[in-house]
């Protein structure tokens, strides 16, 4: 899975440990693939994160995980 190898060595991928990426997809309100797919996007313009490296298929698809993870 894409966000386990990009992810997770930064955030935890559950509800609770080191950054939990459900919270943060939470506080953004990351419930639209579309909305999602726009941070992917942006990520390298974060100062502590490195930018995603994929095809857009891998995008779509952590777009769609961070949404379900949003919900
Ligand atoms: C090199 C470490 C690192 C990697 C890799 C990384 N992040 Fe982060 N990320 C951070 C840090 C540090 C923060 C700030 C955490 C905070 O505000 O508590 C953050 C914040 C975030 C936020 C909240 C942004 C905001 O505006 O508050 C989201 C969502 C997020 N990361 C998603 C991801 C996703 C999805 C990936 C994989 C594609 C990823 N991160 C990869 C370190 C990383």
């Amino acid at each position: 899975m894409i966000a386990l190898l990009q992810c997770s060595a930064c955030h935890a991928l559950g509800d609770s440990g080191l950054r939990p990426l459900s919270a943060l997809v939470k506080k953004l309100g990351l419930k639209e693939q579309t909305s999602a797919e726009a941070f992917i996007d942006a990520i390298g313009a974060y100062p502590y994160m490195p930018p995603f490296v994929g095809t857009p298929e891998e995008k779509k698809a952590l777009g769609l995980y961070l949404t379900t993870l949003a919900k």
